[in-house]
C-alpha cells in the first residue's frame, strides 16, 4: 500500500481504545462494508433496532440504513434499491435510462452520507480518530460535508462543515441544524467550482492537530465504499430488470463527478460486466474535456481538478452537460404546469412524472450525458444505461424559485414547458462527448500533477502509481480485511458482532 492511502491495520492502539470507549457508551455498532453492499446479511436484532427510529433523526440506528436498499419512505428495507426506467416518449432514445435513487439514504435524503461513513469508519477502527480529541473536518460543497455531520454526530464525534458560502440555502439550513455549535460550519468563498479556497481552509485548519481532514477527493475509502456498496447495489438493479429482459446489456455507466467517488462504482460493473464508464461534467466548467475552468450550477460536481481517487485510466467517455439544461429540467420536473405538461401533452405515466421529483441537479445532468451516450453510440433497447441522482428536487427548491423568476418573470406556461422539453431533451445530441483514447487518459490523468503533487504535495511516485491498474486492484482486495477490523472493533466495544 502506497503512502497515498492507509492499510487495514492498527495505527495507535490508545487512540482505538478510546474510539471503543466512546461507542461502547453510546451503544453504536457499525456494519461492515459487506452489509451495507448487501443488507440482507444485516443480523435481525440490528434490523429490528431500526424498525420505526425516523430515518432523519441523527440516531446511530441509521447507520444501518447507510445503504441503497431503503424503500420510498426510508424506513424499510427493500430487496432492490430505488430506481426510475426512464420510457422513449421522455427521453427520445430506445436504451433504457435507469436512474439509481440516492433520496433514499438515511439522514441527509442522498447517498454522500454512504461516503462519509467510508471515510470516517477506516479511522476509527485502527485509532487513527480519537472521538474524544479530534474534529472530523468535512470540506465539500454540500452534500458530502451534511454526510459527514451527520455520521460524525451518530458516531459520537464533533464534525466541522467546511463549504462554500454561495451553496444553496436548503444545505445551509440542514447544517444549521444538525451542528453541535454554529462555529462548526465554515464559510469559504465563492460557489461550486471553488475547490481551492476549500483546500486552503482545510491547509489552516491541519495546522491544528486536533483537526483531522477528511478530504472526499483524496480519501479512498471514498473510492472503495462506492467500489463496492454502490457497484454492488447497481448490480442488483441490473439483475432484476434483466429477469424480465434476459437480453438486457448493461453498457453504459454515468456519473458526473465532485469528489469521483460515486463513479468507482463503474470499475466494479466494468469487472463484472464489461460496462463503460462515463464520466460527466459542466460545459461551463469542461475540466476533463478541455482542460477549462469557469462557474456553472450543477451543484456537487465539477471542481476544476481531477480527484485523486478518481481512477481515470479506466474511464472510458467524458460527457460535458450544460447547468442550462438541468436548470431547466429541475423546472420542468418539478413545476405544475411542467408536470401537466408531460402527462398530458407527452402522455407519460403520472407516476413517473411524480416521481422526478427525486432527482436532483447532478441526476438531470446524469440523464442528459446518459441521452447523449445513447445517441452518440446508437444503443437500442437491449441496452440499459445506468446512473445515479444524489439527492431529490427538494433541496433545490430556492434554486428552481430564482431560475423561474430570472426567465420567465412572466409566469412559466405550457409554450414554455413544450420549449424546455424540446430544447433540454428532444433535441439533445452528442455535443461536447469524447471516446477516451489513451492519449486522452493520459492527459486527463496528467493533469492532476498540478493539484495533487505540486500543491497539495503528495510525492510524484506515489501519483503515478495510480496509473496501474493494479493500485485499484490492491485497494479492492482489501475489503475483507476492512470488515474483519469493523467486527473486531463492534466485538471490543460490546456492540453486536457482525456476523
Ligand atoms: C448532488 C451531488 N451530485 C453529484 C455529486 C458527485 O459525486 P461524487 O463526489 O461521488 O463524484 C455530489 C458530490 O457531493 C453531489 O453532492
Amino acid at each position: 500500500m502506497s503512502r497515498l492511502c492507509f492499510a487495514p491495520e492498527i495505527a495507535d492502539e490508545k487512540v482505538r481504545r478510546n474510539a471503543v470507549q466512546r461507542l461502547r457508551e453510546l451503544r453504536v455498532s457499525l456494519p461492515t462494508l459487506t452489509q451495507l453492499a448487501d443488507p440482507n446479511l444485516i443480523p435481525d436484532q440490528q434490523q429490528a433496532a431500526v424498525s420505526g427510529v425516523d430515518p432523519d433523526e441523527p440516531l446511530a440506528a441509521n447507520l444501518w440504513r447507510v445503504h441503497w436498499f431503503n424503500d420510498a419512505a426510508r424506513t424499510r428495507r427493500v430487496d432492490i434499491p430505488g430506481y426510475l426506467v426512464l420510457p422513449e416518449a421522455l427521453t427520445g432514445v430506445k436504451a433504457k435510462i435507469v436512474v439509481a435513487l440516492g433520496r433514499r439514504f438515511p439522514m441527509i435524503a442522498a447517498h454522500k452520507v454512504l461516503a462519509a461513513y467510508g471515510c470516517l469508519v477506516p479511522r476509527l477502527v485502527t485509532g487513527r480518530f480519537d472521538p474524544t480529541r479530534h474534529r472530523a473536518i468535512w470540506p465539500s460543497t454540500g452534500n458530502y460535508c451534511r454526510g459527514g455531520v451527520a455520521i460524525s454526530r451518530t458516531l459520537g464525534c464533533r464534525g466541522v462543515a467546511v463549504l462554500p458560502a454561495g451553496m444553496s440555502k436548503e444545505r445551509f439550513e440542514w447544517l444549521e441544524r444538525w451542528v453541535s455549535d454554529p462555529s462548526d460550519i465554515i464559510r469559504t468563498p465563492g460557489t461550486e467550482s471553488n475547490v481551492k479556497e476549500i483546500y486552503d481552509k482545510c491547509a489552516e485548519l491541519a495546522r491544528d492537530g486536533d483537526n483531522v481532514i477528511l478530504n472526499q477527493f483524496s480519501e479512498f475509502g471514498n473510492y472503495l465504499v462506492h467500489y463496492y456498496c454502490t457497484g454492488r447495489a447497481l448490480d442488483r438493479i441490473y439483475a432484476g430488470l434483466r429477469r424480465g429482459a434476459p437480453a438486457l446489456r448493461l453498457s453504459v455507466f454515468v456519473a458526473a463527478t465532485g469528489s469521483a467517488g460515486t463513479i468507482a462504482a463503474g470499475d466494479y460493473l466494468k469487472a463484472a460486466h464489461g460496462t463503460k464508464i462515463a464520466a460527466v461534467e459542466a460545459v461551463e466548467c469542461p475540466t476533463m474535456l478541455y482542460n477549462g475552468y469557469g462557474e456553472h450550477n450543477i451543484q456537487g460536481i465539477g471542481d476544476k481538478h481531477i480527484p485523486l481517487i478518481h481512477n481515470v485510466m479506466n474511464t472510458d467517455i467524458v460527457a460535458g452537460v450544460s447547468d442550462r439544461g438541468s436548470d431547466a429540467l429541475n423546472l420542468l420536473f418539478n413545476d405544475a404546469v411542467g408536470r401537466a405538461y408531460l402527462t398530458k401533452r407527452q402522455k407519460l405515466d403520472p407516476a413517473l412524472v411524480k416521481a422526478l421529483v427525486d432527482i436532483g441537479l447532478s441526476g438531470n445532468a446524469n440523464i442528459i450525458a446518459a441521452i447523449k451516450i445513447a445517441r452518440h453510440f446508437e444503443l437500442g433497447e437491449s441496452d440499459a444505461i445506468i446512473t445515479i441522482a444524489t439527492d431529490g428536487a427538494e433541496l433545490y427548491d430556492s434554486e428552481r424559485a430564482s431560475y423561474l423568476k430570472r426567465n420567465y418573470p412572466k409566469g412559466f406556461d405550457e409554450v414554455h414547458a413544450g420549449e424546455a422539453f424540446g430544447r433540454h431533451l428532444q433535441a439533445i445530441t452528442d455535443d461536447h462527448l469524447i471516446e477516451l483514447t489513451h492519449v486522452d487518459r493520459q492527459r486527463i490523468f496528467n493533469l492532476g500533477y498540478y493539484t495533487w503533487v505540486e500543491q497539495q504535495g503528495v510525492p510524484v511516485d506515489d501519483f503515478d502509481r495510480r496509473r496501474n491498474p493494479a493500485f485499484w486492484s490492491e485497494l479492492q482486495a482489501a475489503i475483507p480485511a476492512w470488515d474483519q477490523l469493523i467486527e473486531r472493533f463492534n466485538g471490543d466495544s460490546g456492540a453486536v458482532s457482525a456476523a
